[in-house]
């Protein structure tokens, strides 16, 4: 006997490379609406039906997605950057690699580098993902046989400028310092003056300068015309105050940071991998290493995408408390504007405000997010603070203090927060396991980046 015939369903996949990845059930906005009045300050508008999605409402039960880069192009915010903040074991992580890895790189004009500072059984948390994924992998390490990124590198100083460049040159200097800034009426003159003489002396031997050429030059005197007219005293003190900053430069260089930026960029860093990973995983933690790193890492990107524009970039730190505060902090403040004309988002999460002590260009690179995913925060300190920052009431702030795992306070712009809870799919749960056993055994069949990533309907 034949069946019967049921409902003709068309089964097949859909091409979601020149589309949204988007939910495919409609928000509700006369439920989240209702919730609004129900408990105002947990509820916020229904999100954009364009957009990754993230997870669901916990209210109204309504999709939530959210896209930096739409909601920027279409005036929805001010700044594509995203922070986010929560206790170690929250979710933050999980969410990092899907809503602002994996998941942007199913739509087509998506790129995400990630600066990879945990360990995980001796190397950074992304790199298997980022192996399984077929992305380029970097692995930063002290004392050579890692990448090198090169501070001097012709493609920063064609993206930040020459006083750009010397910025992260002198960030260099003053972590070499002990995190003290070089005395400005004479060592910062005797750096500025080699960098200036560094770059003229490559230019005159047809090779790219490196960081040798500004050892080199500092503590010369002879021939620099700025100083021609100094009494012999004041060449004298030049001459010393250059021998100071060489003796920090070449002492962080040949140890703390040995291997990492002595020397031209090493040839295989690029961007034709839709998914980069530089693995500081390895550099010690109390050292100057990782944030300078992140800092010329950061330089480096905005100087290449000036060349390959037309791609939404997501530049991840994790524990970046250091991209916020201190002189990488200052120099990441300095460059928001290009980062945002080169489509470049900063996607960004520490533990708890309190990591970042106070200071002008601290307050503004938090401040500046307009995406923030707030998980949950033990500490009252530490919730007063976030609703100080984020304009958070009580309600909002209490919470703070009792959300589960995977659930957070999603603000974006003005809207109210509401509360999320992010959904992973099953390869996305084994993916953000943090239990590394589990992720060795994981299915293989990922989509590689750049082919066409199917989803079922
Ligand atoms: N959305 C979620 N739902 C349920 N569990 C989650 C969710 N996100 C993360 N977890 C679990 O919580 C643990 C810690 O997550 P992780 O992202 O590593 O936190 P963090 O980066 O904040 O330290 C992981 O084992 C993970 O499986
Ligand atoms: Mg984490």
């Amino acid at each position: 006997m034949p069946l019967p015939q049921g409902p003709k369903v068309r089964r097949g996949t859909l091409r979601i490379r020149d589309g949204w990845y988007a939910p495919l059930v409609s928000p509700a906005p006369t439920t989240t609406r209702q919730g609004e009045i129900l408990n105002p300050a947990l509820i916020g508008e229904p999100t954009d039906a364009e957009g990754v999605p993230i997870g669901r409402d916990m209210l109204s039960g309504a999709p939530v997605a959210h896209d930096p880069f739409t909601a920027y192009a279409t005036k929805q915010i001010t700044s594509p950057s995203v922070l986010v903040i929560g206790i170690i074991g929250s979710g933050k992580s999980s969410l990092l690699k899907t809503a602002y890895v994996l998941r942007p790189l199913a739509l087509k004009a998506r790129r995400c580098v990630v600066v990879d500072r945990k360990d995980r059984d001796g190397e950074g948390e992304y790199s298997e993902l980022t192996r399984r994924y077929k992305g380029a992998l970097f692995q930063m390490r002290i004392g050579g046989g890692g990448t090198r990124l090169n501070p001097l590198d012709p493609q920063i100083l064609a993206a930040l400028g020459a006083s750009g460049q010397f910025g992260l040159l002198k960030a260099i200097a003053d972590r070499a310092n002990d995190g003290a800034a070089l005395d400005p009426k004479w060592e910062k003159e005797a750096l500025r003056v080699a960098y200036r003489r560094a770059l003229g002396v490559a230019e005159a031997a047809g090779r790219v300068p490196v960081l040798a050429d500004v050892t080199g030059a500092l503590g010369v005197v002879d021939g620099v015309e700025a100083w021609a007219s100094y009494s012999p005293a004041a060449r004298d003190r030049m001459h010393q105050a250059g021998l100071s900053v060489k003796h920090l430069l070449n002492g962080v260089v040949a140890d703390e940071l040995e291997g990492l930026f002595d020397g031209p960029t090493s040839e295989e860093v690029s961007l034709s991998s839709r998914l980069t990973s530089f693995d500081i995983s390895q550099l010690p933690k109390d050292g100057p290493a990782t944030a300078l790193v992140q800092a010329v890492a950061h330089a480096w990107l905005l100087g290449t995408l000036r060349k390959e524009r037309g791609m939404g970039t997501n530049f991840l730190a994790e524990e970046g408390w250091e991209m916020v505060s201190g002189p990488v902090a200052e120099q990441m403040n300095a460059n928001q504007m290009l980062a945002r004309g080169l489509g470049l988002s900063n996607v960004v999460a520490i533990h708890h405000l309190s990591q970042i002590p106070g200071g002008s260009a601290a307050l503004s690179m938090v401040k500046e997010p307009q995406t923030l995913h707030l998980y949950r925060q033990d500490r009252l300190e530490d919730r007063e603070a976030c609703a100080r920052f984020f304009d958070l009431d009580e309600t909002a702030t209490e919470k703070l203090g009792n959300l589960d795992q995977g659930e957070h306070l999603m603000k974006v712009g003005l809207r109210p927060p509401m509360h999320v809870q992010h959904v992973r799919s099953s390869l996305e749960e084994v993916l953000t396991e943090t239990d590394s056993a589990m992720l060795r055994e994981t299915p293989s069949g990922a989509a590689p980046l750049g082919e066409t990533a199917e989803v079922p309907v």
